[in-house]
């Protein structure tokens, strides 16, 4: 008898429109995708290099196939780029509520650039969700106040101020780095997104011990953050290359010593040739292949 939870924990290096048959319905508290943005990069397949009647069909597409997946009480947060935010919000807002526009200000430094327009340095966040008793825990994710502001507000009237003590709402403006090229957290994929921000989602908008599905897992931020934050994940991811760099990142977080877990690495160990292996890949049978190297643990503060 096949084990009807055997998807959980899960990154399948194949096409998600294919895979999402794997997850039964209604299965998932949040659906946090990073899809490509259409903007010509190379991931070793021609998913960002579409024209854009084909980009917004198959996006229609993927939607359609993903959203049943959702709980009803769950939530989808999806990155975009301004370029197709406002046709793609509108795809969801025919099937879901919008809660959030949220800018990711990624902090790119000011070198010249643009002569014709203005530098473009953000990312376009959308938050939806399918019915008003959402999850979302914003004590889970409030930003301590920093000592000096909280000695400006000494005086009298603030004390015992129950919002000076809990911190505050993280905002819909996210100024968080990049990841440049030397960061301890960079792994080998072109657009790997910061875990701080994945996993300020994560920790928000899903239970603990629930369900986060990633349809486009890139680096595997999305499955690192949900493990890291005490939640399941399940997602794909086309390039095999990719599928490897995932493997070692989750390795190097199983490996990483006991209690060390909600700081442990992101990075695998060194850029290497990927590994040869055919076919569809579960990232965490790769794992427990016997013999298997485990990637050095290394730290990253948040
Ligand atoms: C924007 S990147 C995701 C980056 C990721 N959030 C991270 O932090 O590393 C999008 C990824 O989707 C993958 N992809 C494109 N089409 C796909 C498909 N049909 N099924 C699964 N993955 C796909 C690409 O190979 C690429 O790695």
């Amino acid at each position: 008898m096949s084990d009807s939870r055997a998807w959980l924990d899960q990154v399948y290096c194949e096409d998600a429109l294919a895979g999402l048959a794997r997850i039964p319905d209604g299965a998932v508290d949040l659906i946090l995708t990073d899809p490509p943005y259409n903007l010509g990069k190379d991931y070793g397949n021609a998913s960002d290099q579409q024209t854009v009647e084909e980009y917004l069909r198959w996006t229609e597409e993927w939607i359609a196939a993903a959203l049943p997946k959702l709980k009803p009480n769950g939530s989808l947060y999806i990155f975009l780029t301004w370029r197709f935010s406002p046709e793609i919000f509108v795809m969801l807002k025919r099937r879901m509520t919008m809660m959030n526009e949220i800018i990711w200000d990624r902090r790119v430094p000011s070198m010249g650039g643009s002569v014709r327009s203005y530098s473009s340095v953000h990312d376009t966040i959308g938050f939806f969700v399918k019915r008003k008793d959402y999850y979302f825990d914003l004590d889970a994710v409030r930003i301590a106040y920093d000592a000096a502001t909280k000695k400006a507000r000494s005086r009298s009237i603030f004390v015992g101020a129950k919002w000076l003590e809990i911190g505050y709402n993280p905002k819909d403006l996210w100024s968080v780095s990049r990841l440049h090229k030397e960061h301890p957290e960079r792994a080998d994929h072109p657009t790997q997104k910061p875990l701080e921000i994945i996993e300020r989602m994560v920790k928000a908008s899903c239970p603990p011990d629930g369900v986060v599905l990633d349809l486009f897992m890139g680096s595997g931020t999305t499955a690192l953050a949900a493990k890291r934050c005490g939640r399941r994940f399940v997602g794909f991811e086309l390039n095999q290359d990719y599928c490897d760099i995932i493997h070692a990142r989750l390795a190097a977080l199983d490996a990483a010593p006991a209690g060390a877990g909600a700081k442990a690495g992101a990075k695998p160990p060194a850029k290497r040739a990927p590994a040869k292996r055919a076919g569809t890949a579960a990232v965490k049978k790769a794992a427990a292949k016997p013999g298997a190297k485990k990637p050095k643990p290394e730290t990253v503060t948040l």
